[in-house]
């Protein structure tokens, strides 16, 4: 059967590179055409060496392709995308400018118009765990974020059964990739290393993504949630740490039994019996679920691990390509995490 021939629009970011790794050895495509202002003209194994395999020259535009991903800060993204999808291209768009179905909110959360709000309601989102099958039939899927994939999944099933009284308090933890490869003066070595700190304690924009998925999902809406990120000493990786009262009457095995139920028939959404740790799934497509009830307070405890740019970025984007060409979910990214 031939392949689909895909396209990265900037393969010159974390992201992007990373889509360039899980591509190259995915059997149903083929990298044809990928895009980055800074290296064009270069070649992407002599950028990347960890690439040397990809043989192929950086372009200012992307070329004629079936399946397109974008790989762009929000805002460069929707214009890159928009007329991919006026050319009949298939697009994956990693950046957050198709995630929220509501313009205003859009506008609200990342300062400017949305240059085309009917797109917001085309497109799928990408999270399989909740949209496979508006997935399957998109022409158009946003990637979730890597803090909303990791929070959503770990907070799904408790609010689909009912299992929390009231408010919820998220405190999510990333690794310093989850900045992305752009020179900034937060992500120096000197000011990362050996430190810990919260960040967007006023609103994340990540946060109006969380709640429209969980309130489409919840039993009890409005969600009432408070998240808070920090940035963590570590290349990649990220742990949510999700609090909430628990509904009195219900128990820990009974918790357990239904997220092992929800996620029965995921590939990639393990329950896991003990605390999840973030190379647990470095590497790999995992996101590694633990719940668990501190019984003195009542309190329900879910701890969700991923790796941010493979479950939290690129593996998810190759998950929903998959899910686009009716091929097996998980095809191309059933590697294991890496340990030590
Ligand atoms: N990092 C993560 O863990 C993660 C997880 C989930 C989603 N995402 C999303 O995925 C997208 C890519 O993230 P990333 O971490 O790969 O970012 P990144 O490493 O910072 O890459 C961004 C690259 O985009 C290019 N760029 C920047 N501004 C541009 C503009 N105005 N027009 C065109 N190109 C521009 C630059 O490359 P050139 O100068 O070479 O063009 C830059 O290196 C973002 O939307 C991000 O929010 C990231």
């Amino acid at each position: 059967m031939a392949k689909t021939r895909v396209g990265i629009v900037n393969v010159t970011g974390y992201v992007g590179a990373e889509l360039a790794r899980i591509l190259l050895r995915h059997p149903a495509v083929e990298i044809v055409s990928a895009t980055g202002r800074s290296e064009a003209g270069k070649n992407v194994g002599s950028v990347f060496p960890h690439l040397a395999p990809v043989d192929l020259i950086i372009q200012h535009e992307l070329g004629d392709v079936d399946l397109a991903f974008s790989a762009l800060p929000h805002r460069a993204s929707a214009a890159a995308v928009l007329p991919l999808l006026k050319k009949g291209v298939r697009v994956i768009d990693t950046s957050a400018d198709f995630r929220l179905k509501d313009a205003t909110e859009y506008q609200r959360w990342y300062e400017h118009a949305h240059p085309d709000p009917e797109a917001l309601s085309a497109a799928a989102y990408g999270l399989p765990e909740l949209h496979r099958q508006e997935i399957q039939a998109a022409r158009l899927v946003a990637n979730p974020g890597c803090y909303p994939t990791c929070t959503i999944l770990g907070l799904a099933p408790a609010l689909k059964n009912g299992l929390i009284e009231g408010h919820i308090v998220v405190d999510s933890k990333s690794g310093v990739s989850g900045a992305g490869r752009t020179l900034k003066l937060e992500s120096h070595f000197s000011e990362v290393n050996e430190n810990l700190g919260a960040y967007s304690l006023r609103g994340h924009r990540h946060l109006p993504e969380i709640l429209q998925e969980l309130n489409g999902v919840s039993a009890k809406r409005p969600v009432s949630l408070t998240f808070v990120p920090h940035l963590i000493p570590m290349t990649r990786g990220m742990l949510s740490s999700c609090y909430a009262t628990l509904k009195p009457g219900k128990t820990e095995t009974e918790v357990k039994a239904l997220y092992a139920d929800f996620y029965r028939d995921e590939p990639f959404v393990k329950i896991v019996d003990r605390p999840p740790q973030t190379k647990h799934t470095l590497g790999s497509n995992l996101c590694l679920i633990y719940p668990t009830v501190d019984t003195r307070t009542g309190t329900l405890v879910v701890l969700s691990c991923l790796d941010n740019l493979v479950k939290g970025a690129a593996g998810q984007a190759v998950q929903n390509m998959n899910l686009m060409l009716g091929i097996p979910e998980s095809t191309g990214i059933d590697m294991l995490p890496l340990y030590p």
